[in-house]
């Protein structure tokens, strides 16, 4: 069984960005082949200046670099978690941090060839702020890509490939959660469409989150709630259980873990 989290929650508290408690909650990732084929057909990465918006610990920094970006800024409104983005990919050719807002991150005009924003949409307050910002730091002919969940996505059922889909089922609240802040794909292409971008479109993906050697690994990042900030939903007892079913449904073997996604794109006008 897990070691006994720090300080037990009585009560649900919704995950805070800015608490260095959770700086390494997005760290410690690596993207998977199954982004890298996506995101390259969507976007040329060769000698791109790409800007990674809510970049987190810097997973999809890293792999924009990989892909042969000429510059990637990953832009954060968390210090803590900019500062294990730093540590771990700032010493990469081309690679840099910036603290920021998703709607002002300060960055010049027309200054990037790709703006990318995974996960991040569903945290923000203004949608159509965020992504007025992104069509202003494109530059003309360039290329904004949003990853994110929609509620359609939230709502697959749970597999042992898909084990995130039965948390809705142990917990059907959380659906609720996931309902209120996750906007619909034509909410989404709408906002860039009154942005003034064109050829708005959209896909889906079903993108490996992680390779786990067992089951026990698993369900401990699901006992230390990392990198799901849906989990935060939950008080202690409650994420206990959440780990109990979770075993009853997986077998004791390696666990390949999927998500299916939706991909937006936008080109800037030239
Ligand atoms: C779910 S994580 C995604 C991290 C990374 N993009 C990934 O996919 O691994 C969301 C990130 O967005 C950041 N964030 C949330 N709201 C933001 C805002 N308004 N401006 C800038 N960053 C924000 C958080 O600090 C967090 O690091």
């Amino acid at each position: 069984m897990f070691a006994r989290r720090r300080s037990a929650r009585l009560e649900p508290v919704p995950i805070d960005f800015h608490d260095t408690a959770n700086r390494r909650t997005y760290s410690g990732r690596e993207a998977d082949d199954s982004w890298r084929t996506a995101i390259t057909g969507l976007a040329d990465p060769a000698g791109a200046a790409v800007v990674d918006v809510g970049c987190g610990g810097g997973t999809y920094t890293r792999a924009w670099h990989e892909l042969g970006a000429a510059s990637v800024t990953g832009v954060d409104f968390s210090e803590p978690i900019l500062d294990e983005a730093r540590a771990a990919h700032g010493h990469l050719p081309g690679v840099g941090f910036r603290l920021g807002e998703a709607a002002a991150t300060g960055l010049p005009d027309s200054s990037a060839d790709v703006v990318f924003e995974r996960a991040l949409i569903h945290h923000v307050p203004d949608l159509a702020a965020v992504v007025r910002e992104a069509a202003r730091v494109v530059r003309p002919g360039g290329v904004y890509v949003i990853q994110d969940r929609t509620p359609e996505d939230v709502a697959e059922p749970g597999a042992p490939e898909h084990p995130r889909g039965w948390l809705f089922e142990v917990f059907p609240r959380l659906l609720e959660v996931e309902n209120a802040r996750r906007p619909s794909a034509s909410t989404v292409a709408d906002a860039m469409t009154a942005a003034g971008l064109r050829d708005v479109s959209s896909s889906s993906l079903w993108e490996v989150r992680r390779r786990y050697a067992d089951r026990e690994d698993y369900l401990a990042e699901i006992a230390e709630r990392t990198g799901r900030s849906i989990l935060h939903e939950l008080d202690d007892g409650e994420l206990d259980h959440l780990v109990a079913e979770l075993r009853t449904r997986l077998s004791e073997g390696p666990v390949v873990e999927r998500d299916r996604w939706t991909l937006w794109t936008a080109v800037r006008d030239a």
